[in-house]
């Protein structure tokens, strides 16, 4: 579903937002854990925020796929608990180390009227042992969590005016 409405979204998307990319805070990323059984799941979670003064949201995400698949997605986005964030991996090398890509879609009276007043921000986060992971392994289990002192920022790189 989210798939088809990003490519619509793609499709359809003429107004630039007046706001430039630079200008957006980026998203920030806390609390990403991944947990991975082989012969069964990779379990993963992250908490994002959109400090955007406009919309200052939160919500977390998480998902589950077969441990060794590349089950998770990745051309499209699987929506976050708040539905108008989505993830997925925009590369994923290991547990350890894969960029995330984040969207959020929010109003900005200031690009129209309802409803023309929605705007999507696209961002980009690294998560990598060492600067931002701590993971373990022990026989058929490994893990990796975020430092609890460590914000990961996704900065914006494109932001559409979706029209409906
Ligand atoms: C979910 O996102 C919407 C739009 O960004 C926001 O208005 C709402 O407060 C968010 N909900 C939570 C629980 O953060
Ligand atoms: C593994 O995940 C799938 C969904 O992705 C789920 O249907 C299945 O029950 C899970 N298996 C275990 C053992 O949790
Ligand atoms: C992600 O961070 C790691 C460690 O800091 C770095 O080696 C890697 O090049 C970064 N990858 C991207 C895509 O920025
Ligand atoms: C975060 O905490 C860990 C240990 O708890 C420390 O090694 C690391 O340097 C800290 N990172 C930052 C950016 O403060």
């Amino acid at each position: 579903m989210f798939a088809t409405a990003f490519v619509l979204c793609a499709l359809l998307a003429t107004a630039v937002s007046a706001r430039a990319a630079t200008t957006t805070p980026p998203f920030e990323v806390t609390r990403a854990k991944i947990h991975a059984v082989k012969g069964c799941n990779t379990t993963f979670e992250f908490t994002v925020y959109d400090p955007d003064p406009l919309t200052k949201a939160m919500a977390m995400c998480s998902y589950t796929w077969e441990t060794g698949s590349s089950a998770y997605p990745q051309n499209e986005y699987a929506p976050c608990g708040n539905t108008s964030f989505a993830w997925n991996m925009a590369s994923y090398t290991d547990l350890d180390s894969f960029v995330l890509g984040i969207e959020h879609v929010f109003t900005d009276p200031a690009i129209g009227a309802y409803p023309y007043d929605q705007v999507t921000n696209f961002g980009k986060g690294n998560v990598s042992m060492p600067d931002s992971l701590w993971c373990t392994s022990m026989g058929a289990q490994a893990s990796c969590e975020q430092h609890v002192n460590v914000t990961v920022k996704a900065p914006i790189y494109a932001t559409i005016a979706k029209r409906r």
